[in-house]
């Protein structure tokens, strides 16, 4: 593993083990912002072989935190969902996510998408990093290819998510 990830997991699990709340998940935000323009980390995830939509670089085997290493070499255009239980930090190491966040008008329900209603719209550019507190829907956007580097509080690979449709 490259050095600077594994001090930063390291980091990451002890400040969140600390402080598993908001104030402890703001600490690694702060610090993501740091690995995200760190000149190995970009050479090792995020150069021209690099092709994974998810790279899966540590899970923390007490706290079952992610970092994740994320390729699109496509634009990818995502529907409003929010992580289940799971909070999760998104970092932008290369390319613009345009991120809304929306407030939920109508929960899903038997499989019919629930309704979400914008609340605020800005661009994730490189070397930013936006938290994302459990149930806080959002839909990122993008129109060219991207890299992030992101955090999830668990792995979502297999965690169901509601469905979202937007509206108003
Ligand atoms: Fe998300």
């Amino acid at each position: 593993m490259n050095p600077v990830i594994e001090q930063f997991a390291k980091a990451c699990h002890d400040i969140l083990e600390n402080d598993p709340g908001p104030a402890g998940r703001e600490q690694v935000r702060r610090r993501l912002e740091q690995v995200l323009v760190d000149d190995s980390v970009v050479r090792d995830y995020f150069g021209p072989g690099a092709d994974s939509t998810r790279n899966v670089l540590y899970e923390d085997p007490d706290l079952g935190f992610c970092v994740i290493a994320h390729v699109y070499k496509d634009k990818r255009i995502s529907n409003p969902h929010d992580h289940a239980e799971s909070w999760a930090i998104y970092g932008q190491v290369d390319g613009v996510t345009h991120m809304t966040e929306y407030r939920s008008v109508e929960k899903p329900v038997d499989g019919k998408p629930g309704k979400a209603e914008p609340v605020k719209t800005y661009d994730l550019k490189p070397g930013m990093a936006v938290a994302y507190e459990p149930g806080v829907l959002h839909a990122p956007v993008r129109h060219e290819p991207t890299k992030l580097l992101r955090i999830e509080g668990v792995n979502l690979q297999d965690v169901k998510r509601d469905r979202y449709e937007e509206v108003g």
